[in-house]
């Protein structure tokens, strides 16, 4: 099956359970921004399963770009993505097992045409915070899979969320495919060990609270939260245990294969991280992300870095990566017919990638001199050594090995590897603390701060003029940043001026009011909205002020205070660069 019958199947699917279809979140959180991407379907639902109400209702159904960095080292293998595709469905307080678990069954045996008799499903056996979920249980014994397919697993496997430390979870019924059923009966467990039964579906049932004592209470809205993989449930779809093989990739590994004349069957791990890297690059600069050190911008950084560096394995020493990137652009069916940002930003995707590349390229010829100095100092180069040069320069350690060899030197790998494990650990703990702060977080002040945004937004806009964009924004507790598009570095009278006009909103007791309406009515009205992006039909949009006179108008999730005279005193404590034509400020409240 192609990726876009499953995507069509399935959106089909839900609409005619009269779910409405929204479209895909960027890929950078917008109301969450304490983290570096999306990385789940429900991510950018966080707030509406937490209760605040949906303009499109309490039925929703999507396909979300997600990207997920944690395990990258594990790129080139069969299964591993950077950038991926989740298709899911919610119920914000509306239907739930009784409905959701015999939808599953449709969807997979009379849509997906899986055999019944092939499928496997979990549910959660229960402990001291939450009862065994007979119910689940009940409804696939019902559905009609026997009960030597059904398992009980405890909640290490079948249980999820919360998101953060405290929050909206519950217990989850996840469905599997037996792969290779003529090799005779498996025992579950060992099916799954050996990667013959995999897991294509997730049913999250939020109907607990977890709390900061680490309670469990029932929540007055239960939600179903539920997830699948475009790749690959596509790939066990086509009978593929190599994700890598379902049409999704074919375009892109042909364009490798064509421009390195190597194949697949051959270098099949290089074209694997190359083409899961190049296409998730692409996606990730289309939602506004550019090369840097930092955060989303190093991801980006390093998926392009690691992709050349690949490319030179396969004998590649002159620019390919935005040749790479066509195969991702063109592919109408699949990306672009479905997500205009890919065709509006095409020039500018391929410009930074091209750019980025050169960069690199420089940086390894600076590199091997670098190395080749070392070498004729000390006749060698430790692994501390190596690992400098491969964090800071991003130089591949393999090429490191290769130009010792050349002197009949070698690197002591065991070094390497312990610095850049301690580094990993350390990261590690911080991403995860990125995480935990992230999804959850609706506290007051990162409410305030949000508001305090839209207020600076539209003061910029007042006094710089309506150039002024917001390309990003970043919140947490102690502070807010934004960015936006502006040439030149604000003058500290400009700078007065926007943070007197936000106090000024702010002692003037401003009205915060929400409203539901079309998309094309916001515009209309002058809802400031984030420029190039896919919006639902109806949406909500933040009214500050009053409705004939307001200070400010955007289109945005939420959520808000009520008034702006619970904000505090504005401050802005920084000014600086964020790229050409950008402009970064930290403003804090007092
Ligand atoms: N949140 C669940 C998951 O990521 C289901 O969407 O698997």
């Amino acid at each position: 099956m192609k990726a876009r019958e499953l995507k069509d199947k399935f959106i089909n699917f839900f609409v005619s359970q009269q779910h409405v279809e929204i479209p895909s979140a960027r890929i950078i959180p917008e109301n969450d921004p304490t983290t570096l991407f999306i990385s789940a379907g429900m991510h950018p639902l966080v707030p509406f399963l937490l209760g605040e109400s949906h303009p499109l209702g309490k039925r929703l159904t999507d396909v979300q770009k997600c990207v997920r960095t944690g395990d990258i080292d594990d790129v080139g293998d069969e299964t591993h993505n950077t950038f991926f595709e989740m298709l899911g469905n919610w119920s914000l307080g509306d239907y739930f097992k009784k409905d959701m678990i015999p939808w599953s069954y449709k969807f997979l045996t009379q849509e997906l045409k899986i055999n019944p008799e092939h499928l496997h499903v979990t549910c959660f056996e229960g402990d001291a915070d939450a009862p065994k979920d007979t119910e689940s249980y009940d409804l696939w014994h019902s559905q009609g899979i026997s009960e030597d397919r059904i398992h009980y697993l405890p909640k290490k496997d079948n249980w999820w969320g919360p998101a953060g430390s405290v929050g909206p979870c519950g217990p989850d019924t996840e469905m599997f495919i037996d792969t290779n059923p003529n090799a005779g009966p498996i025992d579950f467990v060992t099916g799954c060990k050996q990667r013959r039964i995999i897991e294509i579906w997730n049913d999250v049932f939020m109907q607990y609270y977890k709390d900061a004592d680490g309670k469990f209470s029932e929540m007055p809205q239960k939600n179903v939260d539920t997830g699948m993989g475009v790749e690959r449930t596509t790939a066990i779809l086509s009978g593929f245990s190599d994700n890598y093989l379902s049409s999704i990739w074919q375009p892109i590994i042909q364009k490798i294969e064509e421009i390195s004349h190597k194949k697949y069957s051959e270098y099949t791990k290089s074209i694997r991280i190359i083409a899961d890297h190049i296409r998730s690059a692409v996606f990730i600069i289309a939602d506004g992300i550019e090369p840097s050190n930092k955060e989303a911008g190093y991801v980006l950084r390093r998926l392009i870095r690691r992709a050349v560096r690949q490319g030179k394995i396969l004998g590649i020493e002159t620019n390919f990566i935005s040749k790479i990137a066509d195969a991702v652009l063109d592919n109408q069916e699949n990306y672009a017919g479905i997500y205009p940002e890919l065709n509006q930003n095409r020039e500018r995707i391929i410009s930074i990638l091209d750019a980025e590349e050169n960069k690199f390229r420089k940086t390894l010829n600076n590199g091997l001199r670098e190395i080749n100095k070392l070498i004729e100092r000390s006749k060698s180069v430790s692994g501390k050594e190596a690992f400098t040069l491969y964090e800071s320069f991003g130089f591949p350690v393999e090429m490191i090995q290769e130009e010792l060899e050349k002197n009949n030197l070698s690197l002591d790998i065991d070094e390497f590897n312990q610095a850049k494990e301690d580094h990993q650990k350390l990261s590690q703990t911080l991403s995860a603390g990125k995480f935990k702060s992230g999804l959850a977080d609706n506290s007051e002040i990162i409410t305030k701060y949000h508001t305090t945004t839209h207020l600076l937004h539209t003061a910029l806009r007042k006094i710089l003029g309506d150039h002024v964009q917001q390309s990003g924004s970043n919140i947490t507790a102690d502070r807010l940043r934004f960015d936006f598009s502006h040439n030149e570095k604000l003058t500290d009278e400009q700078l007065k001026q926007v943070s007197d006009l936000v106090n000024q909103q702010i002692k003037s007791s401003l009205v915060v009011t929400k409203e539901t309406i079309p998309f094309t009515q916001a515009q209309k009205e002058g809802a400031i909205a984030f420029f190039g992006s896919k919006y639902p039909e109806i949406v909500s949009v933040y009214t500050i002020g009053p409705k004939d006179s307001y200070f400010s108008k955007e289109v945005c999730t939420g959520p808000h205070v009520n008034n702006t005279n619970e904000l505090g005193t504005f401050e802005i404590t920084k000014e600086e660069s964020a790229g050409s034509g950008k402009r970064r400020i930290y403003a804090i409240l007092k």
